[in-house]
């Protein structure tokens, strides 16, 4: 019923991902593959509702009305089975901002702030500018998908005096999606140890098969009091633009903190298109999303299907969420200046490079899968000069 065949020219629209290709010194017939937004266009109920707001006029300061709260408590329930209250939930521009927010609310220069690797790497940023600590755990990869080390994780608690974890549930660039035993095990450590833990939930909505995804707050009713949860409607319907997001805070003691920080920093008034956009998305476009993400994991099936067909020394990790696909080189042999330099002059294909993401990332690649078949098909053919034996 919608087209995401439609390859749309995002060229001249000051587009990350496609205006930058110069700028970032990149071959000019590059194939950008990188950053994580959909090449799709937003479901057109988005467009209307923007269009006949800003057809009115008058641009001024906003708030974020009733409707806004109930959008977003009404799609957590229907779509997570997650309960929260109005009150809960602080409007922020951006998931980003909020983890950096959070770094300032809760923790002080020099403390130890932990994160599994590989991972999304603001994670690192958001610790690093605030001047605190990072404490890496590495995941374990076996047999095609990731696990956590969680005698490692508690040790490195311990022994660094960690004040804080940064989690990613669904997690990119890997695309594990959390199981209830295990988000239970990093609760319990936490807890026990008194680490707050601010949950990266953004990526809520792409799950495939029969994963679902579990919000760190529906695992034990008491670890509302130790954690912020951060989610948003910009990944689900390609509204990153808009900065907006949806930061759930359900300790009151939390909440307070977060907003003076806010407050302190000047970044607690909504964008007022964000907030139209993100109800019409939650209101009026889940259709939009179930077809989106069969689209999607069509797409990881397609890839998967290439790779092992043509390319089997090249392994697609099994994907359990998100629109991202994380991608084993390391049977090609090259070390990751030789593979970046392969992927961008020989392939023409520009991706997040595995290493950026830090620790036990060389060798893997990251492939922005949320983009029409054809150029999919365009990007395996790119894959295949380049790598083919
Ligand atoms: C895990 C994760 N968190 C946050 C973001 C970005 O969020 P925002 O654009 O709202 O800052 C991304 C974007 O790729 C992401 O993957």
């Amino acid at each position: 019923m919608f087209d995401f065949d439609e390859v749309v020219d995002r060229k001249g629209t000051n587009c990350a991902k496609w205006d930058t290709i110069e700028a970032n010194n990149k071959p000019k017939d590059v194939l950008p593959m990188w950053v994580a937004d959909m090449d799709f266009k937003s479901p057109k109920e988005i467009e209307n509702a923007l269009v006949k707001r800003i057809r009115q006029g008058v641009y001024g300061y906003s708030f974020a009305p009733d409707e806004y709260f109930d959008a977003v408590i009404s799609w957590m329930k229907r779509r997570h089975d997650f309960d929260i209250k109005k009150e809960w939930i602080v409007p922020t521009p951006g998931v980003v901002t909020a983890i950096k927010l959070c770094v300032n609310a809760y923790t002080k220069e020099n403390d130890a702030i932990i994160i599994n690797k590989p991972v999304y790497y603001p994670f690192d940023f958001s610790i690093e500018l605030n001047h605190r600590r990072i404490i890496e755990n590495e995941m374990v990869y076996k047999e095609n998908s990731y696990e956590m080390d969680y005698v490692a994780f508690e040790k490195a608690i311990v022994e660094n005096d960690v004040r804080m974890f940064i989690l990613c549930n669904p997690y990119n660039p890997i695309g594990k999606v959390w199981k209830e035993d295990e988000l239970k095990q990093i609760g319990e450590i936490c807890k026990k140890h008194h680490v707050l833990v601010i949950v990266d939930e953004i990526h809520e909505d792409f799950v495939y098969g029969d994963h679902i995804h579990i919000p760190f707050y529906n695992v034990d009713e008491s670890y509302k009091e130790f954690s912020v949860v951060l989610t948003a409607p910009s990944k689900t319907f390609n509204l990153a633009g808009l900065q907006t997001s949806n930061i759930i805070i359900a300790d009151e003691k939390l909440r307070k903190a977060y907003q003076e920080t806010m407050n302190r920093y000047g970044v607690n008034e909504p964008n007022f298109l964000g907030i139209i956009a993100c109800m019409t998305a939650y209101n009026e476009c889940e259709l939009w999303v179930d077809e989106m993400l069969e689209y999607v994991y069509d797409n990881f099936t397609y890839f998967d299907e290439f790779l092992k067909e043509n390319l089997p020394h090249i392994h697609l990790v099994k994907p359990e969420g998100l629109y991202l696909g994380w991608v084993d080189f390391r049977e090609c042999g090259l070390n990751k200046d030789e593979l970046e330099k392969t992927m961008l002059e020989k392939a023409g294909l520009w991706l997040d490079e595995g290493y950026i993401f830090g620790t036990g990332g060389e060798g893997f690649e990251r492939f922005n899968l949320a983009i029409p078949r054809s150029v999919l098909e365009d990007a395996c053919q790119r894959l295949l000069k380049a790598f083919g034996k």
